[in-house]
């Protein structure tokens, strides 16, 4: 009988959270796994009997993924969300939703605690502590065994191998999360920033020396800063991301490699695949701009800033955020229509919009025809609108060439 009470586990069916099953257990807790269906294909499959196979008592997958979709990752596209404009967010959207899954199955089963298998280096430490905390309370355990015993991978892997496990599909060389916006790949030969992503830690998106000859042309439709439909077609969230995750990826775009300030003191060489996210931002940014005013589209890149940064931190559940998305969807209320876009060969571009509510007007900026302004209102609005910058350079001895 287990000594130490019931356990819930975040369990991905991975490499870490296999191995904090095995601590758990060997440590006298009952355990409980919930897996999170978020879109991740590489370690779904069997996750269960795996999880039985380790030791668990029960086992819950929940698919979450239409939630995500629509919840979070819908969000982001309102808000354009990239982490310091390259990063589409997808653990971190994603760990907000597993932890609420997580805390869900812990009340119905009683749990003492719940453990998941961060390391004490990285993000989601920090966004599953918050928000279990936030969902359960003080009084509740959370268990963290990779972090408190500094459990390295190699250590994990060891560990694994021995009780006769197998660990395969780049699990072993790589640290690998993966959900519909995001497969996010670290570790390994990527730890050193100036050598080239080896192409075996792609999976998602062809090398676009392969990708098809022809360029693939897509139009999206969005209502209220979302998409709805691609290719006149209507389709629910979750399926217009796998879509686009597919028709994109097979043509080599989607890729990404920067270096990420973690919110733990650390840099980290992130390489990332996510074209769907990147596809869909691409087009929802530039219909943003074809609506908004200039004043709008400026705040607008604060607001989206924020949200970003806050996400990303682990605090999806500081009261700002609210704040923040009710500005965010009252913006978007009015970004509606078409965006056509063309993807060859590893480069995305938009190639046309339609936006139904824009202020942009073929007649008036046409050189030919239509409207001009009056040659003195023109000429006086360039005078004064330039006055205080002339009169600033000249207070400060830069004129007569030196601007
Ligand atoms: N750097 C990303 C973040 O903090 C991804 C982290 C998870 N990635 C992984 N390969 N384990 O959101």
């Amino acid at each position: 009988m287990a000594g130490k009470g019931r356990v819930v586990l975040a369990y991905s069916g991975g490499l870490d959270t296999s191995a904090v099953l095995l601590l758990l257990k060997e440590e006298g807790y009952e355990v409980v796994t919930v897996t999170v269906d978020v879109g991740q294909e590489d370690v779904l499959e069997g996750v269960e009997e795996r999880a039985y196979k380790l030791g668990a008592t029960e086992h819950y997958t929940i698919n979450a993924k239409e939630e995500f979709a629509s919840k979070y990752a819908f969000k982001a596209v309102k808000a354009n969300a990239l982490y310091e404009d390259k990063y589409p967010l997808g653990t971190a959207l994603a760990r907000p939703l597993i932890a609420l899954k997580v805390a869900e199955i812990a009340k119905k089963v009683g749990a003492d605690a719940v453990a998941h298998g961060c390391t004490g280096k990285g993000n989601d430490q920090v966004r599953f502590d918050s928000t279990l905390r936030y969902y359960l309370g003080d009084d509740i355990g959370i268990l963290a065994p990779v972090r408190s015993l500094k459990l390295t991978r190699s250590k994990s892997l060891e560990m694994l191998r021995s009780k006769g496990f197998k660990v395969e599909g780049g699990h072993d060389k790589y640290s690998i999360d993966e959900n519909l916006w995001t497969r996010s790949i670290e570790g390994g030969v990527l730890d050193d920033p100036s050598k080239e992503p080896p192409e075996e830690v792609f999976a998602w998106t062809i090398d676009p020396r392969k990708a098809p000859d022809d360029p693939l042309y897509l139009e999206i439709e969005f209502r209220g800063g979302v998409p709805v439909a691609v290719n006149g077609e209507r389709m629910q969230p979750e399926k217009i991301i796998s879509y686009l995750n597919r028709a994109v990826g097979a043509h080599g775009f989607g890729r990404i490699d920067h270096i990420e300030n973690r919110v733990v003191g650390l840099k980290s060489r992130e390489v990332y695949e996510a074209p769907a996210a990147l596809t869909l931002i691409e087009a929802h940014r530039d219909l943003e701009k074809t609506v908004y005013t200039p004043l709008e589209y400026r705040f607008k890149r604060t607001l989206d800033q924020a949200w970003s940064d806050l996400v990303y931190n682990g605090l999806w559940v500081e009261p700002l955020r609210l704040h923040l998305e009710a500005a965010i969807d009252s913006m978007n209320r009015f970004v509606a229509g078409l965006v056509k876009l063309k993807v060859y060969k590893g480069s995305l571009q938009v190639v046309g919009r339609e936006a139904w509510y824009t202020s942009y007007s073929h007649e008036a900026i046409d050189y030919n025809k239509g409207w001009y302004p009056e040659g003195m209102e023109a000429e006086g609005f360039v005078k004064i609108y330039t006055m205080h910058s002339i009169a600033a350079a000249k207070a400060r001895g830069l004129a007569g060439g030196e601007v």
